[in-house]
């Protein structure tokens, strides 16, 4: 290779040198008789002058378009005082085009390849390598490499081994629906893809491996988001002999260094700790966005005696009156608020009472219903300052804490709370519950994975015996498993793991797995454990959701390479896509009439035309 420095990187020392680029032409200017070309490559742009004095190249220079990729030897001058630009890394110097080569034309593209691109994203994704030359992708892709490293180092130098895992393998207990993966040698059985490394990166601590780290690829099938893909990746980590505190320390100096070295920030550590009964209760939500304050309070105390039936009623049944005041909210029309309360209905609510706060005091239509006292003490609970309104939740705790929490994320976002940049308020959520009872399946589950380790409380409980008291109490069970949160996304989760088959055993007991489905689903961990396994445990970390939050985008799909749509389909490519008869008949399949009978919505590539 020619190229002896990236257009991005030209600078003043250069100036005098001659000079070998190679690159995309991001534009061309044609400027009273001497043609400008940007020309672009990974690391930016650089200005080329193509001057009239050389009769040959200014001909080339005139006939270069848009995308064309280029050689250019050239001298690096100064650009003449005043047409310097300060807002490029390259902008005091300009090269002046001696030979240029043309490796290549370019179609128009579809959509220009800049900063601000208002095509629609499947027009993007159709064309993914021509999006991914737009200066914004590029740079994200160059911040998930530097961050994958980053963390690589600090794994390694910490004493951790990069292991893989299969991707063919069986279901793994994540709680997502399995893409699976027929076999042909074994008709009418499937591989699982991983949802995660957890089994197999729990059976190397039983190996003796100690420290296990991974850049793992997981997949999983599940209605998606922005905030979630059908395949990602995870910072995949496990170890041996420790307790939760190893694992929260190790993390805390991983987001250290990936902040320092990638952003040349410092994040302060340790990070606060909330319990998730505290979450819950005081930020409606397992990941609290710590950004705003707006916390929910409850007020049960202050309308213990109320003549207001609504609370009367939630509270002889045991249920709680929680409010959320929002400063300057008062100037709500009565319009937004009956759309709020339609809103929050969505999330379980019956009802959405409020109280504005005003100079001449408060105002509302329940306001009737409460003594002065009562209005007085809630004004003190909640410091409301007239400019306020305050939202009440009353229900059950569990369903006043899931509203509210979702009020309070919508209320911050329609005040700006949640736009912000460079801050970064990290957390761990602690203390899980250990089981949820499931009203639709009438039994009790796992809140995280059926390996999780239970509190020693728990432990010491579960150990004794599976009598009643024990099933009374399963409610209360708190795990070791933690989340790390950032500003409200759940970047990670981890757990310390059961190494003991005796409480695994019955933790499947509880879970109402018998020994043979249990046998038959993770029979090869359960039979591992029999065997000499160290206490051990692990977190995952996603990536994605970790660069997109230091990139600041909002969707992870735009620091992922080649993310599907939101349908799940890659619209480059054409995946998912029909198989021809005989692939199926090799692994044993046969669609059947009904699917045969629907068109595939997506056409192939090269069907869609390019968009103006
Ligand atoms: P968990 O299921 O919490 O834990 O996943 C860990 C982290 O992975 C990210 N994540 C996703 N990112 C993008 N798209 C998705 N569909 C998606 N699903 C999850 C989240 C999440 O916090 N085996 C356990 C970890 C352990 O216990 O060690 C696990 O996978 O950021
Ligand atoms: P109602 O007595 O049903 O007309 O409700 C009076 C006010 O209380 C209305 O503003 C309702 O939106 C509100 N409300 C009703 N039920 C609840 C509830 N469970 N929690 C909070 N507000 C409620």
């Amino acid at each position: 290779m020619k190229r002896t420095v990236y257009c991005g990187a030209v600078r003043k020392e250069h100036v005098g040198q001659k000079i070998t680029l190679c690159g995309w032409v991001h534009n061309r200017r044609d400027h009273g008789g001497v043609v400008f070309v940007d020309l672009r490559d990974r690391e930016g742009l650089v200005q080329l002058v193509f001057h009239p004095d050389r009769p040959e190249v200014f001909k080339q220079g005139e006939g270069l378009r848009s995308e064309y990729v280029l050689e250019v030897q050239g001298e690096v001058r100064l650009r003449p005082a005043g047409t310097e630009n300060p807002h490029l890394p390259t902008g005091a110097v300009e090269v002046w085009a001696e030979t240029v080569s043309v490796f290549n034309d370019c179609k128009t593209p579809p959509f220009e390849i800049s900063e601000y691109s208002n095509a629609s994203e499947d027009v993007r994704l159709r064309y993914r390598y021509l999006d991914l030359r737009r200066p914004p992708l590029q740079k994200n892709l160059l911040l998930r490499h530097r961050i994958t490293q980053i963390s690589r180092d600090y794994l390694v130098k910490n004493g951790f081994l990069e292991l893989e895992t299969p991707f063919l393998g069986k279901s793994t207990p994540e709680g997502a629906r399995d893409f699976l993966v027929p076999s042909r040698l074994s008709q009418g059985q499937f591989y699982a893809l991983p949802q995660s490394p957890q089994l197999y990166k729990q059976l190397f601590m039983v190996a003796g491996f100690d420290r296990y780290y991974q850049i793992a690829r997981c997949f999983r099938d599940e209605d998606l988001r922005a905030d979630r893909q059908p395949e990602f990746t995870q910072i995949d980590i496990e170890m041996s002999f420790i307790e939760e505190e190893d694992i929260i320390t190790l993390i805390e100096g991983l987001v250290k260094a990936v902040f320092k070295e990638a952003l040349g920030k410092d994040i302060p550590a340790p990070f606060p700790r909330l319990s998730y009964d505290e979450a819950q209760s005081r930020f409606g939500s397992d990941k609290p966005d710590l950004r705003y304050a707006m916390e929910i309070t409850d007020v049960s105390a202050v309308f213990q005696k109320t003549g207001f039936k609504v609370f009367s009623g939630v509270l002889a049944a045991g249920g709680v009156v929680r409010a959320l005041c929002f400063k300057g909210g008062a100037a709500m029309s009565r319009m937004e608020i009956d759309k709020l309360t339609e809103w929050v209905k969505g999330f379980g609510a019956k009802g959405l009472a409020w109280v504005k706060v005003t100079d001449k005091g408060p105002e509302s239509s329940i306001t009737k219903f409460f003594t002065s006292d009562e209005l007085a003490g809630l004004q003190k609970a909640v410091a409301a300052a007239p400019g306020d309104i305050v939202f009440f939740g009353a229900d059950q705790a569990a369903v006043v804490s899931t509203y509210l929490g979702a009020l309070r994320v919508e209320l911050a976002k329609r005040a700006g709370l949640s736009k912000t940049q460079d801050v970064y308020k990290f957390c761990w959520v602690v203390d899980f519950p250990l089981f949820e009872y499931s009203e639709q399946d009438k039994k009790w589950n796992s809140v995280h994975h059926p390996f999780t380790r239970p509190s020693p409380e728990a432990e010491e409980k579960l150990q004794d015996g599976s009598g009643d008291g024990v099933k009374r109490a399963l409610g209360t069970f708190k795990s070791r498993a933690y989340d790390l949160v950032l500003n409200g996304t759940e970047l990670g989760g981890g757990s310390l793991r059961i190494h003991r088959s005796r409480l695994q055993g019955k933790i499947f007991e509880i879970l109402n797995i018998s020994p043979e489905a249990a046998r038959a689903k993770f029979g090869f961990l359960l039979e591992a454990l029999e065997f000499g396994a160290p206490p051990h445990g692990g977190i995952a970390l996603g990536l994605d959701r970790f660069v997109a939050l230091l990139a600041g985008e909002d969707s992870i799909r735009d620091v992922m390479a080649y993310p599907k749509t939101q349908k799940g389909t890659d619209p480059m490519s054409g995946a998912p896509s029909a198989v021809d008869e005989l692939q199926l008949k090799e692994v044993g399949l046969k669609l059947s009439a009904a699917v045969v009978g629907k068109k595939k919505e997506t056409s192939p590539p090269g069907e869609t035309k390019p968009a103006a």
